[in-house]
């Protein structure tokens, strides 16, 4: 053990000695054959809006989430490390797209217009959209929203379910650059209800007992929805991150993660339909 220890100091100052030399080739590389376990992970960068609990949101500065311990896991299933930062929701469509960000993970649903321009990875997250409105409210279904004011995160599929009930343009639609600025217009009593992801509203409901509001389902109006890892178009990470997913799914680190948040097990064969 000592032996080895001194023979890699040994090796180590001599490759220092040859970079110093300026004749070493690629002695920086990590990636290479020697010593093998201390292999150098590459760091992915990793984009978010964070604002958006209990998926993505900040505490004492730190970014935590069900989605960041989800992609930590993931991350660490691929051998890669990851470094997530808050960009916002609208920047983190831009980084992606210009490969500033190696991929984005933010709640961010799967549909046919985004993947035109973006990748996917495999579904990792069942969502729908509900509403968020005060108890007592007389809005029953999404077809009530119609003459209310409407707070919605500018940008996401609330807002376009949004506009598919009031139409476009609709100056009592309210759109918000967080969602946390949504719900505060409602709270604030700017708005009637808000429309976003039903983990979303349901935890805030039950973490805020004293703001009295409550959530109203209306299936046949709001799609079933999947949240995947958002590539640049063309990217070779989402085969490795497809792969690494799966294998987090089917080993029980998923469903230890969704326990650790939603305090229930997670129906993993209705992602992998
Ligand atoms: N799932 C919705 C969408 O993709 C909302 C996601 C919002 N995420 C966030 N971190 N603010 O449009």
């Amino acid at each position: 053990m000592k032996k080895g220890l001194f023979v890699s100091v040994l090796m180590l100052s001599f490759m220092f000695l040859l970079a110093a030399c300026g004749t070493s080739q690629e002695t920086t590389s990590g990636e290479g054959s020697e010593a093998g376990e201390t292999e150098e992970k590459k760091t992915l960068r990793v984009v978010t809006d964070a604002a958006y609990a209990p998926f993505e949101y900040q505490d004492k500065g730190e970014i935590i989430g069900f989605d960041v311990d989800f992609i930590e896991a993931v991350a660490e299933e691929a051998g890669y490390e990851i470094e997530i930062e808050h960009v916002g929701w609208d920047p983190l469509f831009v980084e992606i797209k210009d490969e500033i960000a190696d991929f984005g993970i933010s709640a961010i649903t799967i549909n046919d217009d985004r993947k035109q321009t973006y990748d996917f990875s495999v579904p990792y997250f069942l969502s729908t959209n509900k509403i968020l409105v005060p108890e007592g409210s007389d809005i029953a279904s999404a077809a009530d929203l119609e003459g209310k004011v409407v707070a919605v995160q500018a940008g996401t599929t609330g807002q376009e379910a949004v506009e598919g009930i009031m139409g476009k343009n609709n100056k009592n639609m309210k759109q918000f650059e967080n969602n946390n600025l949504a719900i505060m217009e409602l709270t604030s009593g700017g708005a009637d209800a808000v429309v976003a992801d039903n983990t979303v509203v349901e935890e805030y409901v039950k973490n805020n007992p004293d703001q009295k509001l409550t959530v109203v389902e209306d299936a046949d109006s709001f799609a079933s929805e999947y949240y995947g890892l958002m590539f640049p178009k063309g990217s070779e990470l989402k085969a490795e991150f497809d792969e690494a997913i799966n294998k987090v799914l089917d080993s029980g680190k998923y469903a230890e993660i969704y326990n650790e948040w939603f305090g229930s097990d997670p129906d993993i064969e209705n992602l992998k339909a």
